[in-house]
């Protein structure tokens, strides 16, 4: 099964790039930057990921940031999440970045972009893997500033295909947010946005209704309302659903009472995704193993996940075919 689970066609669409950041690559860059950090060693930074909720996680998460600084840093960042795809079949990957958290330190919203859309590009070149940056809002932050940082992304539009709305959940409802996913839909971006991870299903509906999004990230608290799974399922809006982020967070206390496998009885359009491999303890193989395990998934489970994936991605038509096609050729080979 985790060969199989390994082996599978999949994209990923939930990963925050900064989430990436391995220990080991936190101290080398540290060394490289001149950076002092709060740990005597890569195994003080692990045995520091204890989280009680999103907030004790956050807390860490940014102040982790603290060491990328050059294009280079953003660069080597990406490429260490890349070579993991390579290892874990990830054929498409929808990457999520936090703008607000660099430039907030004094790097430029140039030196950011230039890091991680290199790597990627370098990964579509030697490995096909194809790749979409989705421009993160910190919503603990004030609309005006992600206002400010959309207007920045803007010399950049072309190469980024989509907002979304990330950090503190709770307090900070997607609505204050509207004028912005406004102006970035006008724009011609896709949105997205984090939505039922901590928050009420009130904040998925808000997401839907207030921001226009196209995917939920997360969204496992949609059960808490029976309409909203209804609604969820008719308009099959995938949910991008992280199990051991979801475990790490305190958002269920064990994987065995984890949602996923009842939304997707529901009919909802599950995918499974990693959020922030480095500080969750594994990539999307490990969620995917973590889950099947918990739950019994079955091979045609896994399957259906990896389809998900694929069908929920921002893939134009025909792209989206042609891995659908890859996966069944998978199929075909290995039953
Ligand atoms: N930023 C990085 N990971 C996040 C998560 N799981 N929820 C909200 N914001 C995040
Ligand atoms: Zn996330």
């Amino acid at each position: 099964m985790n060969a199989f689970i390994r082996d599978i066609p999949k994209a990923e669409l939930h990963i925050h790039i900064e989430g990436s950041l391995e220990p080991e690559l936190m101290f080398a860059l540290a060394q490289r930057n001149n950076v002092s950090l709060p740990y005597p060693s890569v195994e003080a930074v692990r045995a520091a990921y204890q989280f009680q909720n999103l907030q004790s996680f956050l807390d860490l998460y940014y102040a982790g940031t603290a060491v990328l600084r050059t294009e280079q840093d953003f660069y080597d960042l990406t490429w260490a999440y890349l070579q993991r795809c390579v290892q874990q079949n990830v054929r498409h990957a929808e990457i999520f970045f936090d703008p607000q958290s660099h430039t907030e330190r004094g790097i430029p919203f140039e030196v950011v972009h230039a890091g991680l859309y290199r790597a990627l590009q370098d990964a579509k070149q030697k490995w096909g893997i194809t790749s979409y940056l989705i421009l993160c809002f910190l919503r603990h932050l004030s609309a005006k500033s992600a206002m400010a940082t959309l207007e920045r992304s803007l010399p950049f539009k072309s190469t980024i295909l989509a907002v979304g709305l990330d950090s503190s959940e709770l307090g900070h409802p997607p609505s204050k947010f509207q004028k912005v996913f406004d102006r970035a839909r006008d724009e011609g971006f896709l949105t997205v946005a984090h939505a039922g991870e901590e928050g009420p299903a009130a904040y998925i509906w808000e997401a839907i209704r207030s921001l226009g999004v196209a995917r939920i990230d997360h969204g496992v608290r949609c059960t808490d309302d029976p309409e909203l799974v209804d609604y969820l399922a008719q308009q099959q809006i995938p949910l991008t659903v992280c199990p051991l982020s979801n475990i790490k967070l305190c958002v269920f206390n064990s994987m065995q009472q984890h949602n996923l496998k009842h939304l997707l009885e529901l009919g909802l359009c599950v995918t499974v995704n990693s959020d922030d491999p480095s500080y969750f303890g594994g990539y999307i193989a490990e969620n995917y193993e973590a889950i099947q395990s918990a739950l019994h998934l079955s091979h045609q489970d896994i399957y259906r996940l990896a389809r998900n994936s694929f069908s929920a991605s921002f893939l134009p038509p025909h792209e989206k075919q042609s891995r659908l096609n890859e996966l069944d050729r998978f199929m075909a080979a290995v039953v």
